[in-house]
């Protein structure tokens, strides 16, 4: 859940969350040193006029900044891509659930029970069990803990975008293509997401709440809702 003038990422609650804080960590390390290098670097140059000749002239400085800006991206692409085929590992998934993005609100379909899918409405603030501004909807989509779920993305009307960051997804609702994300909640807990793609008036009022339970929670809520 999102907290008030929070600068950090929301609590990873996923395998593939974690992976992606650590790159962006370990890839903002490398980002601030370049920076207080070249920052410095310029300060020196303004102050002496002799860097000209070591900086410029120099045979081994021009090897030096051609090679050292290779390594670093380098060291940047490989665990970038390292995450993004790890996130798009089609395993078989456990449970397959539809999200369908409509102007405003999502619906889901459990396409391994033949009867539940229904609409998820954002609450207004006045609703009794109001949780969270602009957060909070009527139905929720449940899901169970420590399994694999795969998650197809539509959309019926103009391009949505489901996302909830917690877990580290992402994926865009384009009406006429299924989108598939991959995820593994590694705790209960609820999670809340928006909306991420532009889509009409109403855009900020469509969220994405995922209540997460324990398997066997799960299975008794799926054949109580079947
Ligand atoms: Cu749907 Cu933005």
């Amino acid at each position: 859940m999102p907290i008030w003038a929070s600068i950090n990422f929301q609590d990873s609650a996923s395998p593939g969350m974690e992976q992606l804080i650590f790159f962006h960590d370990f890839t903002m390390i490398i980002l601030t040193l370049i920076t207080v290098m070249v920052g410095l670097n310029m300060l020196f140059i303004c102050g002496y006029k002799l860097t000209n000749r070591v900086l410029l002239q120099e045979q081994s400085i021009e090897v030096m900044w051609t090679v050292l800006p290779v390594v670093i991206l380098l060291s940047i692409a490989l665990p970038s891509l390292k995450a993004l085929y790890l996130l798009d590992d089609p395993f078989n998934p456990n449970l397959t659930v539809k999200a369908v993005g409509h102007q405003w609100y999502w619906s889901y379909e459990y396409s391994d029970f033949p009867n539940i899918e229904f609409d998820s409405y954002m609450l207004p603030e006045e609703s009794s069990n109001f949780m969270a501004r602009l957060l909070e909807t009527d139905n929720s989509l449940v899901l169970p803990s420590l399994s694999q779920i795969r998650v197809i993305v539509t959309g019926s009307d103009v391009i949505h975008s489901w996302a909830v960051p917690s877990l580290g997804v992402k994926a865009d609702a384009v009406p006429g293509r299924l989108n598939q994300v991959m995820m593994f909640i590694s705790r209960c807990g609820v999670f809340y997401g928006q909306c991420s793609e532009i889509c009409g008036a109403n855009h900020s009022f469509m969220p994405i709440k995922v209540e997460v339970v324990p398997m066997p929670y799960f299975i008794n809520w799926a054949l109580v809702s079947n």
